[in-house]
């Protein structure tokens, strides 16, 4: 089959690689009808998570067809011929952290603890497609697609709705939401969303549907002008960080107070406003000394009102320099962060995009043949041709 593989910093191909098989009684293989690049991906080619080996296949955005299941998968919840989503992160269903729907940080999936405990302290959830440290699990970036324990991580999805209105469900869409809905946002709270990616757009459309006062996003407009303007189109004020003051700007918005709630959807590869920060940042990077450039947790600690939250879906690795801990703890900061937990928002968002409260779709700019997948990351990792979000399609 066709798959996209990691092969070293900055290259990845379309290679053709071995189908999964069932290796384990509670697998399924997935046969994939669409399966999307995420800005986690980009960090993995760009060589800012570490454990990549030439030949992982990437991807963990995905939806399809159940192909085959193992003989121990509990054909009540999953049956051969079900459309289903697969969430990113692998649950077992069973352990203390899934049963409180922690489902990122479930204790059992990740075959390769050990490294994470190294990094971490405790090991994380497996997670598809994205590096040895979360298991080193093949990706969705392909036809086919093995995924550990069916029954409890496959979501079943209606026949009646469009992949581009449901694949997001696999990844962003909860994303974005759980970004929001961690904040306990109050009807007159001004949320400010850093990026305005898929990521960041899915957080603003949900803080609204959340009920915010105002949602203020910022991005750079001589850059990325297609998202902004999405952002704007969902009725977000925006603030471009080339040529704006992005804390006077939020100052003036807020009555001088600060923003009630501050999002980092953009994550370790921020680029700073300041250009002393970002060769500072840089130098440290590549010297291995500072494993990421956290422009905007240090902006959103410093931008946020007393007694507000700072909500970090944007992923981050490893060490960061000069957080504002003084900031952070004097201004009494709440932090809220974490991989998402998936399959915990999996009906609840579905019923929202039933309902027709959002249309998920709205964000895809680009549908593409998972064979152009190489042309696919250079526009989206470039920011290229209006690209937004691609989805890559196995079939064509
Ligand atoms: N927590 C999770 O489970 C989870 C899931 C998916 C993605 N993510 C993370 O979310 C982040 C965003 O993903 P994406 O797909 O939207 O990525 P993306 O690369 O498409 O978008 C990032 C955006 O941030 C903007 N940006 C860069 N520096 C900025 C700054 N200083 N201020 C404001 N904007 C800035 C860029 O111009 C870009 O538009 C990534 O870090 C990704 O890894 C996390
Ligand atoms: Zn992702
Ligand atoms: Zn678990």
């Amino acid at each position: 089959m066709k798959a996209v593989v990691w092969c070293a910093p900055y290259k990845v191909s379309v290679e053709d690689v071995p189908e999964p098989k069932i290796l384990n009684g509670r697998d399924a293989i997935v046969r994939l009808t669409s399966t999307c690049i995420c800005g986690s991906d980009l960090h993995l080619v760009d060589g800012f998570i570490p454990f990549m080996k030439p030949g992982d296949i990437l991807g963990h955005e995905p939806m399809g067809v159940v192909e085959e299941l193992g003989p121990g998968v509990d054909k009540t919840k999953v049956a051969v011929g079900d459309r289903v989503i697969v969430p990113f992160p692998i649950g077992c269903g069973k352990c203390f952290f899934c049963k409180r729907g922690m489902w990122s940080c479930c204790d059992n999936t990740n075959p390769k603890a050990s490294l994470c405990e190294s990094m971490f302290g405790y090991t994380t959830a497996g997670i598809l497609g994205y590096s040895h440290l979360t298991g080193g699990f093949a990706g969705g970036q392909a036809e086919f697609l093995r995924v550990p324990l069916a029954d409890v991580n496959l979501q079943k999805m209606p026949a009646d709705l469009t992949d581009h209105q449901l694949v997001f469900l696999s990844d962003i869409f909860p994303t974005g939401y759980m970004a929001a809905e961690q904040c306990n946002i109050q009807p007159d709270d001004t949320v400010a969303v850093w990026g305005c990616g898929p990521v960041g757009q899915f957080t603003i459309r949900s803080a609204m549907l959340l009920g915010a006062g105002q949602v203020v996003a910022i991005d750079d407009e001589s850059a990325v002008p297609e998202r902004l303007k999405m952002a704007r189109d969902a009725g977000a004020l925006t603030i471009d960080m080339r040529t704006e003051n992005v804390y006077e700007r939020l100052y003036d918005l807020t009555g001088g107070i600060g923003p009630d709630i501050c999002i980092d959807a953009v994550g370790m590869e921020a680029h700073g406003t300041n250009l002393v920060e970002h060769i500072y940042d840089k130098v440290k990077t590549n010297l291995f000394m500072e494993t990421e450039r956290p422009a905007v947790v240090r902006q959103a600690i410093m931008c946020c009102r007393k007694g507000g939250t700072v909500s970090i879906p944007g992923v981050y690795g490893g060490f960061a320099d000069k957080i504002p801990l003084g900031a952070l703890m004097n201004k009494a900061l709440t932090i809220k962060t974490g991989q998402t937990h998936l399959h915990r928002f999996v009906p609840k968002l579905l019923d929202l995009i039933r309902n027709k409260k959002i249309d998920p779709s709205f964000v895809v700019t680009h549908r593409l043949p998972l064979s152009e997948a190489v042309h696919a990351y250079k526009i989206f990792g470039e920011k290229k041709d209006g690209c937004i979000k691609v989805v890559l399609d196995p079939a064509a």
